[in-house]
């Protein structure tokens, strides 16, 4: 925490300056002084109060902070891979202020007393604004609605909910489901696969996995509940959200449900957007994911739809797994892969080298339309006086190696090792408060 910082309620708020930065990416530098949480002068040579924490953000990319979707923290129940804090600190040094923590945890989030508690270590740890994704089923076994209503009137005021992991493969229980979060004015997120599609399977379904004999995911286990709950959402009149879209087809029918005004929205992981099945060569099953690497086609259809805002918004997925976990056989390893400290660089090097986003775009992808899918008010707000001062800010020129054991994570379990990565997060700023800055956090 910086010195400046002070403790209103058990949310702190700070005040410090940031020298020469570049709101956006556009224009000549400013500076950007805060005080007490908030945004309060922007512009040429800024007096420095005294006795203020600056930061030299020599000419660096200021953007609003990150806010992810969709990040597995494993608290309660699997802390030897990830725990609320090693998560905040992973995602405060991957320059995002607010997570949302999904339910497959152990026990599962589907009562408030595990949504309340998640929220409150969250709180205590300060690094980010953790927010506790409820079940949408008991147990996220897919037979009886979880009491959403209780989760959503907790202290966490929990106002998204998935099965993440699972699908709520069921048609009836989603209706209900959406039927039911409409009147509570939450969100579901759907995690599509039709279950009785992938039975067994590891790997996409095509040319490579034939090649390799891995049994096959296909295309239209995510595309038939894509296309479902589209529809579901049209009937009830209700929102839905598609978690971690992986195929060219359900960019089609992203397309075709926004056209009829269906209110559907979606998210692309980084790996989606970088990686492709032709990884699995090796049969290293640090690249088994689930919807697992698509094709080289997959890959281009996801990144224009983002370029689009066909698919909405960019979320992690950063699923984190013991090193016994991942280093066996390909079918016998769980899947997943870290993302929160390598999805700015993925999307600098997949959407802004090649033209498709410019940094705004990347503002609206990682941290505007996240915060509006779920009605976030303090984040993803323009960079501009009075505003909450979430901040991230971004060194697009200089480079860095990955290597798992350095990353915050708990786990080591990222595809991207020995990889250079095409931008730095500098520093990040939640409320004020610097909870990252040069590659540590700050508490
Ligand atoms: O790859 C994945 N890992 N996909 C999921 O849907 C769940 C996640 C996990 O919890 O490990
Ligand atoms: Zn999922």
């Amino acid at each position: 925490m910086t010195g400046a910082s002070q403790s209103v309620g058990s949310v702190a708020h700070g005040s410090v300056l940031i020298r020469s930065v570049r709101p956006y990416g556009e224009g000549d530098p400013v500076d950007v002084l805060v005080t007490d949480g908030e945004i309060a002068a922007l512009g040429a040579d800024v007096d420095a109060p005294d006795g203020i924490d600056v930061i030299d953000g020599d000419g660096a990319v200021l953007l609003p902070g990150l806010v992810d979707l969709h990040t597995h923290l494993r608290e309660p129940g699997r802390e030897d891979t990830e725990t609320i804090r090693s998560g905040s600190a992973a995602a405060a040094l991957g320059g995002y202020t607010a997570v949302f923590a999904m339910a497959n945890t152990a026990p599962v989030a589907d009562n408030s007393t595990v949504t309340d508690n998640v929220w409150r270590t969250g709180r205590e740890v300060g690094l980010v604004d953790v927010y506790p994704v409820g079940a949408v089923t008991v147990g996220l076994e897919g037979k009886q609605l979880a009491e959403m209503g209780m989760m959503a009137a907790g202290a966490a005021g929990v106002r998204m909910f998935s099965d993440d992991g699972k699908c709520v493969s069921d048609p009836l229980l989603m209706r209900r489901a959406l039927e039911y979060a409409k009147g509570l004015g939450v969100l579901i997120a759907q995690h599509a696969e039709e279950p009785r599609l992938t039975v067994g399977a590891v790997a996409h379904e095509g040319p490579t996995a034939a090649r390799l004999g891995l049994a096959g995911w296909p295309r239209a286990a995510e595309e038939s509940i894509v296309v479902r709950d589209a529809l579901l959402a049209r009937d009830a009149g209700a929102r839905v959200h598609i978690c971690h879209a992986s195929t060219e087809g359900t960019v089609s029918l992203l397309r075709w449900a926004k056209e009829q005004g269906i209110n559907v929205t979606a998210e692309v992981t980084p790996h989606h957007l970088l990686l492709d099945d032709s990884r699995l060569q090796t049969y290293d099953a640090i690249n088994k994911v689930n919807p697992p690497l698509r094709e080289e086609r997959d890959k281009i259809a996801l990144r224009q739809a983002l370029a689009d805002g066909i698919v909405d918004c960019v979320a992690t997925d950063h699923a984190p797994h013991a090193a016994q976990e991942k280093c066996c056989e390909f079918s016998q390893a769980k899947p997943g892969m870290l993302g929160l400290q390598t999805a700015l660089p993925i999307v600098a090097d997949t959407m802004v080298a090649p033209g498709l986003l410019d940094w705004r775009g990347v503002a609206r992808v990682m941290s505007e339309r996240p915060a509006e899918i779920v009605g976030l008010t303090d984040q993803g707000r323009p960079i501009a006086v009075g505003e909450p001062a979430n901040l991230t800010l971004i060194d697009p020129e200089t480079s860095w190696v990955v290597r798992g054991r350095d990353l915050a994570s708990l786990s080591a379990n990222t595809p991207y090792e020995a990889m250079s990565m095409p931008a730095t997060v500098v520093a990040t700023v939640l409320r004020g408060v610097v909870t990252a800055r040069d590659g540590q956090v700050t508490r």
